[in-house]
């Protein structure tokens, strides 16, 4: 079952599911998330047609989703998204990654009120690496709470419960 419309709008933000984007947008997609690599898990260079296909993949799976974030002047401003969605534990881990200036917090809380209100996810986890001061900062910052620190990996495990059910 899939939690997210493909287009949904949150505050001053729309979200649009990479699944609907065009080829242009896809290639600044893959430009940015380059730029980012040395934070990633896989810190590898990401191939356009690499990522084309893990979007036509995207289109089959439902425990993930990728979303583009544009503000209210259209701007690409933000890529979040969930994966491991779990309809059992009603969780999901999620990541981020800024394109344009913006409010990044703003962004991220936007996309949170949403999960907690239009859907059953009930906690967001976040893998952090332990250098990453500026995304361990917004994760306090957004109310999440350590939950555990893998010392061998370099990342501590962030969560977030949205709503008690
Ligand atoms: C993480 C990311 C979204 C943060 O967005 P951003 O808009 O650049 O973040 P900000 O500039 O608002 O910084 C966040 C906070 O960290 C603080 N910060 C920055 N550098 C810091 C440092 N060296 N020590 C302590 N705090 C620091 C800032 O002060 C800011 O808080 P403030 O606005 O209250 O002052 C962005 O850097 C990004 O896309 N990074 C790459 C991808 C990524 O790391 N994703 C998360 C994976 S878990």
């Amino acid at each position: 079952m899939r939690i997210l419309p493909d287009c949904f709008s949150s505050g001053c933000y729309n979200f649009q599911n990479y699944t609907t984007l065009d080829r242009s947008v896809h290639t600044m997609i893959v430009n940015m998330r380059n730029t980012y690599r040395h934070l990633a898990h896989d810190i590898s260079e990401l191939q356009l047609e690499e990522h084309l296909q893990f979007v036509e993949r995207l289109k089959k799976l439902d425990d993930r989703m990728y979303c583009l974030v544009r503000d209210n002047s259209g701007r690409d401003i933000f890529s979040v998204n969930i994966q491991d969605i779990d309809l059992d534990k009603n969780i999901c881990n999620w990541g981020f990654f800024k394109i344009e200036k913006c409010n990044s917090r703003a962004v991220l809380r936007c996309f949170l009120d949403y999960l907690a209100v239009f859907t059953p996810i009930c906690s967001v986890l976040g893998y952090v690496r332990n250098d990453n001061v500026k995304s361990i900062f917004i994760h306090k910052d957004l109310g999440f709470e350590i939950k555990e620190v893998f010392d061998e990996a370099g990342e501590t495990l962030f969560v977030k419960e949205l709503k008690n059910i």
